[in-house]
């Protein structure tokens, strides 16, 4: 079940401190129904901790949360839920023991004081949860079996069964794939076509103008900038994340052709590691290997210093072949 009324959310000059150390000093922010607003700023600008204090996690040390036409100085879980707010966190919060349809559906359960559980039952309700974010996932296999980005649309699926009216996603992309992250990306449209609001929390800049309307910027605890996304390019993002101007030139290597290469690396192969590489590097250059968690880049490396065995190919340092 997603709701379809609609729900302001917002709050005001929030302060919130840890220690001697303020996380958040005064910070403000609204967002609607039918709405994917971006919370963006470096790491510890204080995003967490203002989704936390908006979900019920946190108490604000002062502030004010409108939620609906409540006005709250601290928001319990409970009461947080009861609104429709809900978030997912980095981890999931998934219970490992349970199949993906008991995780979703047992929420549910609680919440309705449901004394009789039957597996039927339980199918039933977390499948049409599934089909409602339009995903396709074997329901039946316990969570642990799943990947990381069908774990997400499990808790996205066990949100949306709560009556979800406004939705935090706590980074949701960090540990995704392009394919996974076009896939969330799907169904946060498909939720917000319903009239859910999103606050999708990133610092990364091209996909927070893909998928968000509406944009709050933090730094240090203080919200920089904020409006419609549209009105934001990427050197505006940047330069509020940072507080620093955007360089633009393209930065070109001072580097001599004929110089002495400290490392060429010819056509080396490792079979299943990897196949065929070159590359060679001159004095103060720096490559960057990069590639998708197991796509041999920790093989490659291992090779170049001789821990890994390679089949064919050749590695020289200073111009001299390795054995
Ligand atoms: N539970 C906590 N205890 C102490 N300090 C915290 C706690 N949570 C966050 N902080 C501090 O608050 C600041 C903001 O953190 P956070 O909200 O996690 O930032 P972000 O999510 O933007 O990376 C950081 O300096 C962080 O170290
Ligand atoms: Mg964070």
């Amino acid at each position: 079940m997603i709701s379809t009324t609609t729900l302001n959310y917002s709050v005001e000059q929030i302060v919130k401190s840890f220690g001697g150390a303020k996380a958040l000093s005064g910070v403000s922010m609204s967002v609607s129904s039918g709405e994917v607003h971006c919370l963006a700023g470096e790491n510890g600008s204080g995003k967490s901790t203002l989704i936390k204090i908006m979900a019920g996690v946190h108490s604000p040390d002062s502030g004010v949360i409108r939620l609906a036409d409540k006005e709250f100085a601290r928001l319990s879980p409970r009461e947080a839920v009861q609104e429709g707010v809900q978030v997912i966190f980095q981890d999931f919060s998934l219970l490992p023991n349970l199949t993906a349809a008991e995780n979703i559906a047992l929420p549910t359960y609680i919440y309705e004081n449901s004394k009789f559980i039957s597996k039927k039952a339980t199918l039933k309700i977390a499948q049409e949860a599934i089909d409602l974010i339009g995903v396709d996932i074997d329901i039946s296999l316990p969570v642990t079996e799943l990947s990381i980005a069908s774990k997400q649309l499990i808790a996205i699926a066990r949100a949306t069964n709560l009556g979800v009216k406004m939705l935090f996603m706590d980074e949701p992309t960090t540990a995704l794939t392009r394919k996974e992250i076009n896939r969330l990306f799907e169904v946060i449209n498909q939720i917000k076509a319903r009239g859910v609001a999103t606050v999708f929390v990133s610092h990364k800049i091209d996909e927070i103008q893909e998928i968000c309307n509406t944009i709050t910027v933090l730094r240090n605890g203080e919200v920089v900038a904020d409006g419609l996304m549209k009105d934001f390019g990427p050197k505006e993002i940047s330069q509020a994340m940072t507080g620093q101007d955007v360089l633009t030139t393209r930065i070109t290597p001072p580097l001599k052709p004929n110089v002495q290469k400290v490392l060429e690396v010819s056509g080396i192969t490792a079979m299943p590691a990897f196949s065929d590489i070159s590359f060679s590097i001159a004095p103060g250059e720096i490559l960057g290997v990069t590639g998708l968690l197991g796509s041999g880049r920790t093989e490659l490396a291992e090779a170049i210093f001789g821990k890994y065995q390679i089949e064919s190919g050749e590695i020289k340092v200073n111009g001299v072949k390795m054995p």
